[in-house]
């Protein structure tokens, strides 16, 4: 500590006032470059820092903790904790703060657009009257297929599925979820039915995948499972890139194994603009946009900023993604 004040490292600038929430009681040191803060800055800032307000797109693991001895809380400006060793911040009793409720809906509306622009082939339509290629009215043009009475299959009923599944009663859509254990309240809601993957895969019109990135769910979406879709289907990535297999999914596309994808989310990211997804129509790919409203970007921001501070301060985080640290005090 400075002046009494904790320590604190800000890996990118946030957007909205969260700054100015910390700015106050922290002695704040705020990464300011529009570019995903180094390895080796983040090690050195982190070396005396008490807290850290970080992105997804910081690795923080064991290797950063050992080097970060004074460090007390950790808040991510995200929710999900993929990029964060959460067992290893529990084992130095560090709690890490997230940014789960205040995305949900916005989320969703993307994961939604995506799902309508990869089955009504939005994406070829715009690039194609770009092209200066529209010509008379073609009653064959860019056929797509139906969104509304068609089936659902949500691979990850949470917050995030859930409010995908609330849109789809809307389309008059028919629902399948896949998740870890039954939802009955979920069920009770929206009318969505439990299956098994291989069984939500072969069934669904449209699949849109809500888990998050773990051991288990790395490449959960492989050839096999691709296979087991119809030729028809489109599938949407709104989780983790690396939740599905990205050879797969190019071989599925360019074979016609599934009429379309569309992706928030690649693996790695960014993608290279060499990847070969790039060169296929039927693949939609945009840059993890799920949350980027302004008003739920700064919601995020502030969360993230009133988490760090909670803690520091000795008080429970709002969000919390390790919440057994706390009680373990
Ligand atoms: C998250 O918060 O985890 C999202 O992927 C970013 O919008």
């Amino acid at each position: 500590m400075t002046d009494g004040r904790p320590r604190v490292v800000v890996t990118r600038v946030p957007p909205g006032s969260a700054l100015e929430r910390l700015a106050d009681d922290h002695d704040l040191w705020v990464w300011e470059e529009n570019v995903p803060i180094p390895r080796e800055v983040l090690r050195e800032r982190t070396a005396r820092a008490q807290g850290l307000y970080c992105m997804l797109t910081d690795t923080i693991d064991a290797a950063l903790l050992d080097g970060a001895p004074e460090l007390r809380a950790i808040s991510s400006m995200a929710v999900g904790v993929d990029n964060i060793d959460l067992d290893a911040c529990t084992a130095r009793g560090i709690p890490v703060g997230h940014t789960p409720d205040v995305l949900t809906e916005t989320t969703a509306d993307l994961a939604f657009a995506l799902l309508l622009a990869a089955a009504r082939r939005l994406v070829e339509g715009v690039d194609y009257v770009r092209a200066g290629r529209w010509g008379p009215w073609d009653p064959s043009l860019l056929l797509g297929h139906e969104v509304h009475g068609a089936t659902i299959g949500v691979v990850g009923l949470g917050r995030i599925g859930r409010a995908v599944a609330r849109r789809a009663t809307g389309f008059g859509m028919h629902i399948l979820y896949h998740a870890r254990s039954r939802n009955p309240a979920a069920e009770e809601e929206t009318g969505a039915e439990f299956a098994s993957l291989e069984e939500l895969l072969r069934r669904s019109d449209h699949v849109v995948i809500l888990v998050p990135l773990t051991d288990e769910t790395h490449h959960l979406i492989g050839a096999e499972e691709l296979s087991a879709m119809k030729p028809t289907a489109t599938l949407v990535n709104a989780a983790r890139g690396p939740v599905v297999d990205p050879a797969a999914l190019f071989a599925a596309l360019r074979d016609g194994q599934i009429a379309a994808a569309a992706l928030d989310v690649t693996d790695p990211e960014p993608i290279d603009p060499n990847d070969p997804l790039l060169s296929l129509p039927n693949c939609t790919i945009i840059p993890h946009l799920g949350s980027s409203s302004v008003a739920t970007r700064e919601a995020m921001a502030d969360l993230a900023a009133d988490n760090l501070a909670a803690a520091l301060a000795g008080r429970p985080m709002v969000a919390c993604a390790n919440p057994e640290v706390v009680a373990r005090r």
